[in-house]
């Protein structure tokens, strides 16, 4: 896993990570086998608490419930107040990337370094209101970089054309500091804009709706990858 993290930004084409949040949750291992088939590298799950953001998602019995039927990086973005309480308990249920928000986090480098410690990759999500510039700290600890394209809690909502200059701060940012940390695009995410975000940086593209939303998902995953 690790390897796929440290050689992407030599790679020409993103990692697509489909976000099971629009998945079927009647029948989730049709939707888990899909990903494993498809040229999908990640699995996005979003873990929401109905306090940080105003909705209730999922959480660690279906995050391991994925995890026993899947090889791929479990990419977890945790939408939740206090995140460093439960560390450890996303590491048991598979987490390999755990992402937590900035706006969630009152002492952010201790969160992140908790994270590495158990052996996880860490990520931090900005909302769309939060400047790149506050990371300017903490880039060089990040494995990730979350920018939200959409406000936090649902799917299927529009992209925030602001994002495009984001990409473009947060890859100054990360190239100034010598950082190696991959950028991710979370929300609104489709066939529209793709190109375009990883012309400007975008390492990861998370996407919902337009996958599973699509007659053929596994072809959406296909043509996101190369658009
Ligand atoms: C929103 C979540 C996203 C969401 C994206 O709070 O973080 O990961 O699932 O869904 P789409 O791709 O439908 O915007
Ligand atoms: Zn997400």
């Amino acid at each position: 896993m690790s390897e796929v993290l440290s050689l992407h930004k030599h790679r020409i084409m993103p990692i697509i990570a489909p976000s099971i949040l629009a998945a079927d949750f009647s029948n989730l291992i049709k939707d888990i086998e899909m990903v494993n088939q498809s040229e999908a590298e990640w699995f996005h799950l979003d873990v929401m608490d109905g306090v940080f953001v105003p909705n209730i998602s999922y959480g660690m019995p279906v995050i391991k419930a994925i995890d026993d039927h899947t090889d791929k990086v479990m990419d977890v973005h945790l939408m939740i107040v206090q995140p460093e309480r439960y560390i450890k308990d996303f590491k048991e249920v598979g987490a390999d990337v755990l992402t937590v928000h900035y706006e969630a986090c009152t002492h952010l480098h201790r969160t992140i370094q908790a994270i590495k410690d158990e052996g996880m990759k860490a990520g931090v999500a900005l909302n769309p209101h939060t400047p790149v510039h506050l990371l300017e700290d903490i880039i060089h600890d990040l494995d990730l970089l979350l920018i939200m394209s959409v406000n936090p809690g649902f799917g299927g909502q529009k992209f925030i054309q602001n994002t495009y200059e984001k990409i473009t701060q947060a890859k100054n940012l990360i190239e100034r500091k010598n950082a190696s940390t991959l950028i991710e695009i979370d929300g609104g995410v489709g066939l529209g804009n793709a190109a375009q975000l990883s012309q400007l940086g975008a390492d990861v593209l998370v996407a919902g709706s337009s996958v599973f939303q699509s007659n053929d998902p596994m072809g959406t995953i296909s043509e996101l990858l190369r658009s």
